[in-house]
């Protein structure tokens, strides 16, 4: 009876919150208090050093979550026999700062070994890359684990590339169970940091969005044959403030100085549109909309309970035997040869 009672109560709770069923706030309240502390400090005194961490962890924590689920699947290395979504097209060379979920990831193993997921690392990192550039503060639940497949071809098939208009985009999103407006607002996160100019001015600069921009990140611009013959060059996406968190994205974008074809598109369907000047004329509305949104896709197909690991080195998925190990400590009279984890 107190059973059921407080599970109709958990239940309800979840459905306000709007939080899946396993995932909860404080999930590492026992288990590790310090969690969000040290993963808070480890992103701001990066972020100290090099301003450019925000928006490249708030990117990861996107990339994880639309491939596999949020599962720190992009934080994988590839191996001799698999090439791991972080060597595929989307994510290299453009995601950055991969040391910096390490650095948490050690700091973390120090103090509670085997609790903490990488996935849940990087949706801290996240929030904190937000709240660091000037976004508005939310709670994250936790208790996602860690997956032990990343595969290159998946993250190419899976990510909006930035060459998509309208009704992709919003098919893309969709395929993940988020809104034409969680698309709209989430795509914001360009208030923030770079592009490599090969991501839109075409790998012969044959794309149709040749800017020559004079507000780049070192000075520069984007030349012509930049993607060929500069490929770590890189341009703000956000030329007005380029490393605040602020609406300044929207207001680029209604100015027709939306980098991507992907960003324009926003202009080019009524509902959208309306939904961009929206958030031109309100940026205290946008960044409501924004943590919310980050909420859902934070929530994507995450793995939890027994399913999956807590990765040890989030470069790494464990070894066949840790993984039974846990299953094992989990149910102490089942036998070793079925104590092999799934997925
Ligand atoms: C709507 C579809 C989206 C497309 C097509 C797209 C595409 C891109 C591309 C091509 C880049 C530049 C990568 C490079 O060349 O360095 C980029 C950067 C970035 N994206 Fe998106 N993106 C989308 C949505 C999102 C979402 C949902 C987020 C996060 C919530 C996000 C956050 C970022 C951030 C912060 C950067 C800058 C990364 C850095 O400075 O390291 N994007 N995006
Ligand atoms: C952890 O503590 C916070 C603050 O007291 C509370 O809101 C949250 O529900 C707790 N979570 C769990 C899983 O204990
Ligand atoms: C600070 O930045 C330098 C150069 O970008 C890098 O070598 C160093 O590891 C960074 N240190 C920290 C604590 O992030
Ligand atoms: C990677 O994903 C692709 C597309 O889903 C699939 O065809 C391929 O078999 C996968 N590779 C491995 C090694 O599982
Ligand atoms: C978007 O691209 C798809 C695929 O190329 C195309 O079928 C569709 O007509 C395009 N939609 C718009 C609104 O341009
Ligand atoms: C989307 O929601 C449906 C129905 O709840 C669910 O079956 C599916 O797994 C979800 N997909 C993702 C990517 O979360
Ligand atoms: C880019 O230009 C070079 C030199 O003209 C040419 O060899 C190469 O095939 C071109 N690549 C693409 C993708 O067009
Ligand atoms: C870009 O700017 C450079 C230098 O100002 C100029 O030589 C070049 O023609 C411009 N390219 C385009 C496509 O406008
Ligand atoms: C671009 O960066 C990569 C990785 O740091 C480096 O190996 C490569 O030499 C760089 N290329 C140029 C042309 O600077
Ligand atoms: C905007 O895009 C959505 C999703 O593709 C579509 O359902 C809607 O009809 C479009 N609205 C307009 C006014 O074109």
């Amino acid at each position: 009876m107190t059973t059921r009672c407080c599970l109709v109560v958990a239940t309800l709770l979840a459905a306000l919150l709007s939080v899946s069923a396993s995932l909860e706030f404080g999930f590492y309240n026992k288990t590790c208090p310090s969690a969000e502390t040290i993963v808070q400090q480890t992103v701001a005194a990066a972020f100290t050093n090099n301003s450019g961490v925000a928006p490249a962890l708030l990117r990861m924590h996107f990339h994880d979550c639309f491939v596999r689920g949020c599962d720190g699947s992009v934080l994988i290395d590839s191996t001799a026999n698999n090439k791991a979504e972080k060597d595929s097209i989307p994510n290299s060379p453009s995601l950055r700062f991969f040391d910096v979920v390490d650095r948490a990831k050690a700091s973390l193993e120090a103090r509670c070994p085997g609790v903490v997921s990488c996935a849940d690392i990087l949706a801290f990192a996240a929030r904190d890359s937000v709240v660091l550039t000037g976004g508005l503060g939310y709670k994250v639940p936790s208790g996602r684990r860690d997956g032990r497949i990343s595969n290159a071809t998946q993250a190419l098939n899976e990510l909006p590339p930035p060459f998509f208009n309208a009704t992709q985009l919003v098919d893309n999103f969709a395929s993940k169970n988020l809104s034409l407006e969680d698309m709209v607002v989430l795509s914001g996160a360009h208030t923030i940091g770079v592009s490599h100019c090969s991501s839109f001015a075409g790998i012969n600069n044959t794309g149709d969005r040749l800017y020559n921009f004079s507000g780049s990140s070192d000075g520069s611009i984007c030349p012509s044959n930049s993607g060929r013959f500069f490929p770590n060059t890189t341009t703000f996406m956000d030329l007005i403030t380029p490393a605040k968190f602020d609406n300044k994205y929207y207001v680029g974008l209604t100015n027709n100085l939306g980098l991507f074809e992907s960003d324009a598109a926003l202009l080019t369907n009524a509902t959208m549109k309306a939904l961009v000047d929206s958030f031109v004329r309100s940026e205290a509305t946008w960044k409501t909309k924004f943590a919310k949104s980050m909420l859902k896709m934070g929530q994507i197909e995450v793995l939890t309970g027994t399913q999956g690991e807590i990765r040890r080195n989030c470069r790494v998925i464990n070894p066949a035997n840790a993984a039974a190990d846990v299953v094992l400590a989990r149910q102490p009279g089942s036998s070793g040869s079925t104590g092999v984890a799934t997925s």
